[in-house]
């Protein structure tokens, strides 16, 4: 019996790929390496010494998900593989509702196809959009601004109605606050395409020389210091939040949406000075206007996971910063840099 892992060569989805082999899961592998690079897959078999099986497929390909079905016995999915970036779905929304709601249909009706109703899905705090209140927590009416938000909002949808159809159905939709950081290892990272969007990949570059300059996207919010204020989470700690939630989802049936964050806030002045400090490098900024569509202030409410998952955040901002430091210091082309005196053998 294995996991299938889609979008596996991804971000999230390969810390969480080494996180289900040193749990003992043999893995599947599908993606369409659209945003990631097979040497991703490379170094989480060279930091677990073990393998996994990999289709370089596209979850728009019926034929090509069907495969994967009838080659491996399927236990469960954890469902990464879509589009995430935000601005870009404001301008390609059918791209975007195409791919990752599309996608997910697809693959859900294999899955009924051949009988495997497990599945954890990559759901984001996005879909909270613009609410009153922090903490954020899951019964909170959801509602999202973008095109992207809405993909995420719809699949949770989606797969209500598909758990209400059927009640075999066995879901966990992670909200997943802020993720950043690395495996400790600097082996595994995330690896942006062109200029990052989001705050530490943009850090990250300015401390090792590729960018200038970090543009604040204002400081008129109404928080401690005027800037935005986000609950960043270290990408090792959601990794193993999908295996709590694997377990989870193995052992019950329903459909459950559960928040994966610290339940702290950062601003992103604080952000600035914690990379500073890891890195031994100075941030310069420069206070510009506000991004459309940035909110003041998000921040999870993570007691549901904490009681129903048995998962709790353990990593602070210092390590998130000195991991992603040693990642970005060690690839600063990401998955194109050599990595011969790191790696593990
Ligand atoms: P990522 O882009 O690194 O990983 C997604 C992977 O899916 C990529 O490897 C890509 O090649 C693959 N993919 C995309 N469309 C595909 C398709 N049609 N068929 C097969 N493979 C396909 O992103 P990530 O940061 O690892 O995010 C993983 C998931 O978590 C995404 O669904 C994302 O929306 C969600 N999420 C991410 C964040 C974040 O800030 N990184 C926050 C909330 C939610
Ligand atoms: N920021 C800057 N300058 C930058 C980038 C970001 O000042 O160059 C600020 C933002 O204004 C915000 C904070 O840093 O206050 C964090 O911004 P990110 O872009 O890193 O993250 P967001 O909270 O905007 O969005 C992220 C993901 C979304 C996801 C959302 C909730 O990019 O996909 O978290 O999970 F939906």
């Amino acid at each position: 019996m294995s996991i299938l892992v889609t979008g596996g060569a991804g971000y999230i989805g390969s810390h969480t790929c080494i996180e289900l082999l040193e749990s003992d899961y043999d893995l599947v592998v599908l993606d369409n390496l659209s945003n990631s690079s097979v040497e991703s897959i490379r170094r989480v078999e060279n930091i677990t010494g073990k393998s996994i099986k990999f289709y370089k497929a596209d979850l728009l390909n019926r034929n090509e998900v069907e495969q994967v079905f009838i080659e491996n016995t399927i236990e469960a999915v954890i469902h990464f593989a879509g589009l995430k970036a935000v601005g870009e779905s404001v301008h390609k929304p059918l791209q975007y509702y195409q791919n990752n709601i599309s996608g997910t249909i697809i693959l859900c009706e294999t899955m009924e196809k051949y009988g495997v109703y497990n599945m954890v899905f990559s759901s984001s705090a996005t879909v909270y959009g613009l609410q009153q209140q922090v903490p954020l927590s899951e019964e909170l009416p959801i509602k999202a601004t973008n095109p992207y938000g809405r993909t995420k909002l719809m699949i949770e949808e989606i797969l209500r109605d598909l758990y209400n159809s059927n009640n075999s159905w066995s879901i966990a939709l992670l909200r997943y606050f802020n993720p950043v950081g690395a495996h400790p290892s600097g082996l595994i990272g995330e690896d942006p395409n062109g200029i990052p969007n989001n705050l530490i990949p943009f850090i990250s570059q300015v401390a090792v020389g590729k960018l200038s300059c970090l543009n604040i996207f204002g400081n008129d919010y109404d928080t401690k210091d005027g800037t935005g204020i986000r609950d960043y989470i270290h990408v090792v700690d959601l990794a193993y939040g999908h295996i709590k939630a694997l377990e989870k989802v193995l052992s019950s049936s329903g459909v459950d949406a559960y928040n994966l964050g610290t339940g702290k806030g950062y601003s992103v002045l604080e952000m600035i000075r914690s990379f500073e400090k890891a890195s031994g490098r100075n941030i310069p900024y420069e206070i510009v206007g506000r991004r459309t569509g940035d909110i003041a202030i998000s921040y999870a409410d993570p007691s549901k996971a904490i009681a129903e998952l048995k998962w709790i955040a353990k990593k602070g901002i210092k390590e998130m910063c000195e991991d992603s430091w040693r990642w970005q210091l060690h690839n600063p082309n990401g998955y194109k840099t050599e990595t011969k005196v790191l790696r593990v053998t």
